[in-house]
């Protein structure tokens, strides 16, 4: 059974969007952890779909999720393409190399990265936190929003910036702990994704918890996705989603993992 009918009973600002959150270990039952459990067991990743599109407010309240995930310095650099243009969203599947999850998804998502926003969105923040500038910040969120964040993201198109920050970081790195990165271009496209990668398995968790499937696919041409998706030369996609009802054939195998005991070490 979907979740749509739930989904519709409940006010458009559900407990997950005030500002009064639940606590974990306080307000949240044991029926919580099961259903958690239950959601993270039953996401698999399905290549064949019925092709049947998702509710829009299933949509809509899974993106306000995937929204909610955390970032680094809060600074969101991200975006989500839901491509509900057919031509676009056909074209999109051929650029996922033609993949079935991706030519029988009911929606076909683009999860995008955006390493070149990280100042427009600190000054959106600044903005909101601000009230538009009415509202004076705390000290601290004013020193690490206005100097701290500029100072340790700020690049050129020669590079001064990185270079000071890589000296700076090996110098002071010799008797003092210290971040190490971001010392170049690349290391902001690492950071970039990693924020879109925890965005993703949002994504994912939501679109199981709200009864459908997904399939995340990093299979896909680039340069022709970013041309469909009219994104700018800094944006860069992350992976692509599909979304829908499973086909039962839609489920290849069963769910296979490497031992605990290899990836998990306590020292
Ligand atoms: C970043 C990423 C890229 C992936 N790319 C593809 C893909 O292009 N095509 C595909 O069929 N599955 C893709 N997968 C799905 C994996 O194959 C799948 O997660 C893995 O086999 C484990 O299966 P499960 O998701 O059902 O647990 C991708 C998964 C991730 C996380």
């Amino acid at each position: 059974m979907k979740n749509d009918d739930i989904l519709n009973q409940m006010s458009n600002k559900g407990p997950a969007y005030t500002d009064a959150k639940p606590v974990p270990g306080q307000d949240l039952d044991a029926a919580v952890l099961t259903s958690f459990k239950s959601i993270v067991a039953a996401r698999r990743s399905i290549r064949i779909f019925d092709g049947v599109a998702l509710p829009e407010k299933t949509m809509e309240s899974i993106l306000a999720d995937t929204t909610l995930s955390p970032s680094s310095s809060n600074l969101q650099p991200w975006e989500f393409y839901w491509i509900r243009d057919p031509e676009k969203k056909q074209a999109a599947a051929e650029a996922c190399l033609g993949q079935p999850a991706a030519k029988t998804a009911g929606d076909l998502l683009a999860l995008v990265a955006r390493p070149d926003l990280w100042d427009t969105n600190r000054l959106k923040l600044i903005d909101i936190m601000t009230q538009g500038g009415k509202a004076e910040l705390p000290k601290p969120v004013n020193i690490y929003y206005k100097k701290l964040i500029p100072r340790l993201m700020a690049t050129d198109p020669f590079g001064v910036q990185n270079l000071f920050r890589r000296i700076l970081f090996s110098v002071l790195g010799l008797t003092k702990v210290m971040v190490r990165s971001p010392k170049n271009k690349g290391d902001h496209r690492v950071w970039a994704h990693t924020q879109v990668a925890l965005a993703a398995q949002t994504l994912m968790l939501s679109i199981a918890a709200h009864g459908y499937d997904s399939c995340p696919m990093g299979g896909f041409d680039e340069v022709r996705m970013k041309k469909i998706l009219n994104l700018p030369r800094g944006a860069e996609v992350t992976m692509m989603m599909a979304v829908g009802n499973r086909k039962p054939e839609g489920l290849y195998g069963p769910q296979i993992r490497l031992p605990q005991a290899d990836v998990v070490h306590k020292v």
